[in-house]
């Protein structure tokens, strides 16, 4: 508790992340201020969004057991005050509580709150279930997502009332703060589908662009967290195709994608590239030199397109999209063996200010013709409206209530 203490009085630097100051009779400061580093809960928006991606993801979707809208505004309230305490590095309860089963699990203490973030959203079924009294607050870009060519969809692994991102640089901060979330929402609340991952898609430009399991640079092209001016366009909800609670919010878009890795293995390394429109190890787009070159869209060689017309980069990218964007915020995930390969994929999570003209633009096009089709197979999906920050004191979805 007492270094937990610690963690609460740090002093606010750099993008929205506060630390502590190096601790010198530490061995290793830097691992010291790594896991001490914070992300305030308080703000504007919710953290998780246009934070810079954390090592490490839980992703649980909950289904609730109450009909009642006070019962959700109650777990609302609970969640939040809890995700205040747990991204200060604080346990949700006494952990040392005699006759009682502890209030705080226990594994992270002396972990640090490393970066925790937690980032809640509403799926439509809380809108269309009208016990809750909701359907006239549906914000109109929450919108059930289509069929798209190619899916398999295994419902166990889709939708859910509530949607929860946590997101950590330890693994173990981050599977305690699910952990406890999912024990303070019961009974109102209970997980429908869980996933971890770690190994993300960038989106920073303080820092390399990680790689995904297929071997490629993954966030070259995303809005940065840094970047004001696309965050407000893109990704922050507003009105007035957003109601004014929404404001500031945003729409979270989640799909399971496992890869097959085992024929991708088996893929030669030119199709490798010509698959994605870009070269493998240094990220650059093919005919470029450089990762962060622009794409030329134009370019042939023997009257042939250099970045093929089937390629992901070019079917995802703003031209063929009437100029759109996403903040992809993906993490991937490693699920056992398949076949002889390690089976595993993306957990693609995505923000935006409004899915139709967004992400359900894209996916058709991609789904209709991208080359990473033949190598990926969409498996889980499900959507959620991401309220505005809390103020302080406050709760995410507050202003639903008002
Ligand atoms: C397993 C599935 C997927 C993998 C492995 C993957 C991988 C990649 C890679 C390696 C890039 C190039 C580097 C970069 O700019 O980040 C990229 C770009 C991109 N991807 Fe994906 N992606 C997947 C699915 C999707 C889906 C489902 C969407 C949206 C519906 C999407 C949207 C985008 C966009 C918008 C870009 C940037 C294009 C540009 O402007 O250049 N991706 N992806």
């Amino acid at each position: 508790l007492r270094s937990a203490g610690v963690a609460g009085a740090a002093a606010a630097v750099g993008v929205g992340v506060e630390r502590v100051a190096s601790d010198s009779s530490s061995a290793s400061g830097d691992s010291v201020r790594a896991a001490q580093a914070r992300v305030p809960f308080f703000g504007v928006h919710q953290a998780g969004i246009a934070t810079p991606s954390q090592g490490h993801v839980q992703f649980a979707a909950f289904d609730l057991s109450s009909g009642r809208l006070s019962d959700l505004r109650a777990l609302l309230v609970a969640w939040s005050g809890a995700a205040a305490r747990l991204t200060a590095g604080l346990p949700v309860g006494a952990l040392e509580s005699g006759e009682e089963p502890p209030g705080d699990t226990g594994e992270s203490v002396g972990l640090g709150p490393a970066r925790l973030t937690v980032t809640f959203g509403i799926g439509l079924s809380v809108f269309e279930r009208r016990e809750f009294g909701l359907v006239a607050r549906r914000p109109a870009p929450l919108v059930a997502l289509p069929a798209f060519a190619g899916e398999a969809l295994d419902r166990g692994i889709c939708g859910g009332d509530l949607g929860v991102q946590v997101c950590a640089d330890d693994p173990q901060v981050a599977f305690h703060a699910i952990h406890n979330l999912i024990r303070i929402a019961s009974p109102t609340a209970v997980p429908r589908w869980l996933l971890a991952g770690s190994g993300r898609t960038g989106n920073s430009s303080g820092e390399a662009t990680p790689r995904n399991l297929m071997g490629f640079k993954d966030g070259t092209a995303n809005i940065v967290a840094e970047d004001e001016e696309a965050l407000a366009r893109f990704v922050w909800a507003n009105v007035p195709e957003s109601p004014a609670w929404m404001r500031g919010g945003s729409y979270l878009v989640v799909r399971r994608i496992a890869m097959q890795l085992g024929a991708w293995d088996a893929t030669s390394y030119v199709d490798q590239e010509q698959t994605f429109g870009r070269q493998k190890v240094s990220g650059a787009p093919l005919g470029g030199a450089r990762e962060h070159d622009p794409l030329d869209l134009t370019a042939k060689a023997n009257g042939v397109a250099v970045i093929p017309e089937d390629a992901h980069v070019r079917l995802a990218s703003p031209s063929y999209n009437g100029g759109e964007r996403l903040l992809r915020r993906g993490y991937s995930y490693f699920d056992g063996v398949e076949a002889g390969s390690p089976a595993g994929g993306l957990l693609f999570l995505c923000y935006q200010r409004d899915p139709r003209a967004q992400f359900i633009a894209i996916q058709h096009r991609l789904a209709a013709s991208d080359a990473l089709s033949r190598h990926v197979l969409h498996v889980g999906s499900a959507v959620f409206a991401c309220p505005p920050g809390a103020a302080q004191g406050g709760f995410v979805g507050q202003g639903l209530f008002d």
